[in-house]
């Protein structure tokens, strides 16, 4: 459920017209609901009101700090992945003790940022890792929480940039160094282990490889408290996918009621991480048709929006829908959506059956609220377009379009050069 809809022949984000927005803001832009972000955040958090849990949403999926705010404010934590996202978490006032961070490569900078912020705990992926954090514990006389990220060998049948959970990836310990891992770990003195963890992979449509992975991580637990743990978390990571197009991914009650039946009682808070569920259909990006060009072999509607600002149809060949922002009733023509960046890859949308566009014309591209302006960059020096929050009949820019000053603003040319290189 989300709350892009047509009124007659417009489409609406809640109850401001998608053109309005274009208009007084500019395009590109993207375009959240505030009512579909909290509906998808209470429909996730309440399908597991009656197990002990905390939602730790995926901070990567979309960072903008108004996003974290609202979801600290619905009782929500945050999974974190750098030093940066910690900081955002915390400018976002999210508590501390509600922030779990993951990721294979954890600084010294970061692992101490998060230590002096006493985060909940580390999701720690090699045994290096381990001693590091333990190191680093002892430096500023403090213990650390840690659980171990296990990776539980299941293919999650998604696209292979984004599975996680396989042998061959490089996330995680396998559930056969994890008792040896779990054994070091006894030994750090600054190592507290709370929990394992596991993240599997992102846009999954089926709920069977969610189960697989709980059942090894669940043997798991139960060999660990033989051996004297005292596992107080299971994080399940993130990963429930979507419908961008044909898929039909589970429900968030029906992932609830798979998991919590494998769980029976194992006396765990547990926690989860979802970016996409949450944000994915919440977000549009809107741009705006510069040219069309017929040719021969194609017709290619250039819009203004590229793949610097949403990469996932260039990176992944993801299907994101294409709707027109103000229908007409123009015929349809199998078209491509390109940008206007300095490659072939640089498209939106291929062979796809639009209603015949205009110069002028405004483009809706949907499901865009996860791993959309998260990932975009200044490819070709092109600014970072505005991010926008509608709430009922008003909106507010959540981020400012970036200006060619700032993009030049961090950049010194050395004297060397000044002086024609003399
Ligand atoms: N937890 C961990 C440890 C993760 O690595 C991820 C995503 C998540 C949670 C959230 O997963 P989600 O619920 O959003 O599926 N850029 C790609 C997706 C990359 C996902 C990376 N990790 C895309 O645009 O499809």
């Amino acid at each position: 459920m989300n709350h892009f809809q047509y009124k007659a022949e417009e489409l609406y984000c809640e109850d401001v017209p998608v053109r309005r927005i274009a208009q007084e803001v500019g395009t590109p832009c993207y375009v959240y609901s505030l009512a579909t972000l909290k509906h998808h955040f209470l429909t996730f958090d309440s399908a597991f009101a009656h197990a002990d849990h905390l939602t730790c949403y995926s901070v990567k999926a979309n960072s903008n700090i108004a996003i974290l705010k609202l979801f600290g404010s619905m009782g929500g934590g945050v999974d974190i992945v750098s030093g940066g996202e910690l900081f955002r978490a915390l400018k976002a006032q999210i508590p501390s003790n509600r922030i779990v961070y993951s990721g294979v490569g954890k600084t010294v900078e970061e692992i101490d940022f998060a230590l002096r912020e006493k985060i909940l705990m580390f999701n720690i992926e090699s045994t290096q890792e381990l001693e590091q954090i333990n190191r680093r514990a002892e430096a500023l006389n403090t213990k650390a929480s840690v659980s171990l990220r296990v990776n539980p060998d299941i293919d999650p049948n998604t696209h292979p940039y984004i599975s996680t959970g396989m042998k061959k990836n490089k996330f995680g310990i396998s559930t056969d160094s994890a008792l040896r891992a779990f054994e070091d770990a006894k030994n750090l003195k600054h190592i507290d282990l709370v929990g394992l963890d596991c993240h599997i992979g992102s846009q999954l449509t089926e709920i069977t490889p969610f189960v697989d992975a709980l059942k090894r991580l669940r043997a798991l637990i139960e060999r660990f408290r033989l051996r004297g743990a005292q596992i107080r978390y299971l994080d399940l990571g993130g990963g429930l996918g979507i419908v961008y197009d044909q898929e039909s991914p589970p429900q968030p009650h029906e992932y609830a009621r798979a998991l919590l039946q494998e769980l029976g009682d194992i006396n765990c808070t547990l926690i989860f991480e979802p970016g996409r569920v949450i944000v994915g259909n919440a977000g549009i990006f809107v741009t705006k048709v510069l040219y069309t060009k017929r040719t021969p072999a194609k017709n290619f509607v250039i819009s203004d929006g590229a793949m610097n600002d949403l990469i996932r149809p260039s990176l992944y060949g993801s299907y994101h829908a294409v709707q027109p922002v103000v229908r007409n009733l123009k015929e349809a023509e199998i078209v491509d959506v390109v940008g206007p960046i300095c490659e072939s890859g640089d498209f939106l949308a291929r062979d796809r059956s639009l209603p015949m566009s205009s110069q002028g014309d405004y483009l809706a591209v949907m499901s865009a609220g996860a791993y959309g302006f998260s990932m975009s960059s200044n490819y070709n020096t092109r600014p970072r377009v505005a991010e926008v929050l509608v709430n009922g009949a008003h909106y507010s820019v959540i981020r400012r379009r970036e200006t060619w000053e700032d993009l030049v603003r961090l950049e010194t040319v050395p004297d060397f050069i000044e002086e024609g290189g003399k």
